[in-house]
């Protein structure tokens, strides 16, 4: 199967389980249901849920029903992410997913809550479902590790205050690797690790989602300058002020910058893939994304 259809399948699948997943909302208190709906149900890739299903399927893993619940819940703390990035007060962005940021349709008193309410959802839904309870406790473990102080928000705090007029490559790694990577690494590990695989893979599939992490979010940063709103579904031309690879290395170096996190990563990958060229596909598919 062609990557295209490959991640057109397991979209439409994860869309499916996000929808089952969510509070309906007829359900009190239903402006905050509607206002998560809004934002989870607008679109989005869901390379993260993908990627998690995809290093479980590679180690073995059969059991897709038992492990969509933590695919939306992966899915729930990206969007959760968002729409708290989106904020006046961090990037101030109006549009996301095509349409008005959650905070422009329900006002920043509702988004703050829908964010919240989001990210406690995936822990419901991860503790409500049917995993293995050792597996649970170790996915939990992770994913935990990934978005707290010590990855996503750590990142987000240092994004939030950084200067592009700084040039500071050290910086800007530790900002890549924590605000975007480190939720890639949790969930390719995550994958391996519901699939109960052994050490070798989880740990190749922990190393390998960093490094696709790096590649996306640089690219995310390439797509700022070079992208179109239309193809992007949110604002462009929004990180000027901001350390990010294309200020500190200029488009073509972040490019190739980018390209070797992703050969870097095919490397780890392999261990999980075997012949199979998905990672290879996957990986040209997002540097050569246009949203
Ligand atoms: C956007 O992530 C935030 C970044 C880390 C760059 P995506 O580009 O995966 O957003 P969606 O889910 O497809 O909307
Ligand atoms: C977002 O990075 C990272 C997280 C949401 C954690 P960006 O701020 O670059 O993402 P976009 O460009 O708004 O999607
Ligand atoms: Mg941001
Ligand atoms: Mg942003
Ligand atoms: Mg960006």
């Amino acid at each position: 199967m062609n990557i295209e259809n490959y991640l057109k399948d397991w979209k439409k699948k994860v869309d499916d389980k996000l929808n089952e997943h969510l509070p309906s909302e007829e359900e009190y208190p239903p402006l905050l249901h509607k206002a998560m709906r809004y934002s989870v149900l607008a679109g989005g890739k869901r390379i993260r849920a993908i990627l998690m299903i995809t290093t479980y399927s590679l180690s073995g893993g059969k059991h897709f029903d038992e492990i969509m619940p933590v695919s939306s819940a992966i899915e729930f703390i990206h969007s959760y992410s968002l729409i708290h990035d989106d904020l006046p007060a961090m990037d101030n962005d109006d549009y996301r997913r095509g349409i008005l940021s959650s905070h422009k349709k329900f006002g920043e008193d509702i988004a703050i809550l829908a964010g919240d309410a989001l990210f406690s959802h995936a822990f419901y839904m991860i503790s409500h479902s049917n995993i293995r309870a050792d597996l649970k406790e170790e996915t939990l473990r992770v994913l935990t590790r990934a978005i707290g102080n010590k990855g996503i928000i750590g990142g987000q705090i240092e994004d939030v205050i950084s200067d592009s007029g700084e040039k500071n490559p050290k910086l800007l790694r530790y900002i890549h690797s924590h605000k975007t990577a480190s939720f890639f690494s949790a969930v390719c590990e995550i994958g391996t690790i519901l699939a109960d695989a052994n050490k070798e893979k989880i740990s190749a599939s922990r190393k390998g989602g960093l490094l696709i992490g790096m590649a996306f979010q640089i690219q995310d940063d390439i797509l700022d300058v070079e992208g179109k709103k239309e193809e992007m579904g949110k604002e462009v031309k929004k990180d000027k002020n901001k350390l990010t690879y294309p200020s500190v290395y200029g488009i073509d170096f972040s490019r190739k910058i980018a390209k070797k996190y992703s050969m870097l990563a095919l490397k780890q990958l392999n261990v999980i893939s075997g012949n199979d060229k998905i990672f290879e596909d996957l990986l040209d598919f997002l540097l050569g994304r246009r949203n």
